[in-house]
């Protein structure tokens, strides 16, 4: 596929806090993040605190165009699920967008491509953008297994959404090896997979879907690599963590097209 096609695309950075930061630190980073991005309107920008963190970020977030996210939530309409969290009580706090599947929830919590469906389909039914998390760990990548192990959780974690809901999609590669471990996968392995998965989208929803439909790279994405992956045709956007807890890093990441990058790139 050799169109010119990324221009379509608005770019989305989005911010995966993960664990790190109370409301006090979440609040302290608004104050400096806030206006260093408040100029900013050509790329879709989300933030995605713990739980806790969800009500107060939502409230300093109202009248700005950063929007609010959640990092996961419980397929299950409401019950008896304790410690969970479900796709109401993410829309009623502001929430637009929510992660799903991430590596770590796959690795730590017991999450399958069975259960991400099932999230994905119940964030949809709430009216929640679900960025979805695929990516093969280092073991699958040397034995070559990558576009199967990603294209397997695509297909399996994407069964049965409604036709009318899959443009909104936002798809996350995320190879496990490059997360947290300052190994960022090059511009061409992130590309290889972002096509291979924008294949995988066109077969199964057509081109005009798979055309419009967002894939952001994950893994040690920080202000330094942001541009030479931003310019790569699939990729849209980035899903950080590390670099994103920190007001200045994330605000050149999300000013990639402005930003004077350090000269310590590549
Ligand atoms: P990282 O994490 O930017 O710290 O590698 C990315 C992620 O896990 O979403």
């Amino acid at each position: 596929m050799s169109l010119n096609s990324s221009s379509q695309r608005r770019p989305l950075m989005a911010a995966n806090w993960k664990m790190y930061k109370t409301i006090p630190q979440a609040e302290a980073f608004l104050k400096e993040f806030l206006p260093a991005v408040a100029n900013v309107n050509d790329v879709d920008v989300v933030l995605c605190p713990a739980m806790v963190a969800l009500a107060p970020v939502s409230q300093l977030l109202s009248g700005t165009q950063v929007a609010l996210g959640a990092q996961n939530m419980n397929e299950n309409e409401e019950g008896a699920f304790t410690g969970e969290i479900s796709g109401a009580m993410l829309t009623s706090v502001g929430c637009k967008y929510v992660i799903i599947g991430h590596s770590e929830r796959r690795q730590f919590f017991g999450e399958t491509d069975a259960s991400v469906n099932k999230k994905i389909l119940a964030a949809l039914k709430h009216n929640l953008v679900p960025i979805v998390c695929v990516g093969e760990t280092l073991a699958e990548r040397d034995a070559n297994q990558t576009l199967q192990v990603v294209g397997r959780q695509v297909r399996a974690g994407l069964a049965n959404i409604p036709s009318a809901e899959t443009k909104k999609l936002v798809i996350a590669y995320e190879p496990v090896w490059a997360i947290g471990t300052g190994r960022t996968a090059t511009p061409a392995q992130a590309q290889e997979v972002h096509l291979a998965i924008r294949d995988i989208l066109k077969d199964q929803y057509g081109s005009l879907t798979s055309l419009a439909i967002r894939i952001l790279y994950g893994g040690s994405v920080k202000p330094e690599n942001i541009a030479e992956l931003m310019a790569c045709e699939d990729i849209d956007g980035g899903l950080i963590g590390g670099a994103s807890l920190k007001p200045d890093s994330f605000g050149s990441i999300v000013k990639f097209r402005s930003a004077s990058t350090p000269s310590a790139s590549r």
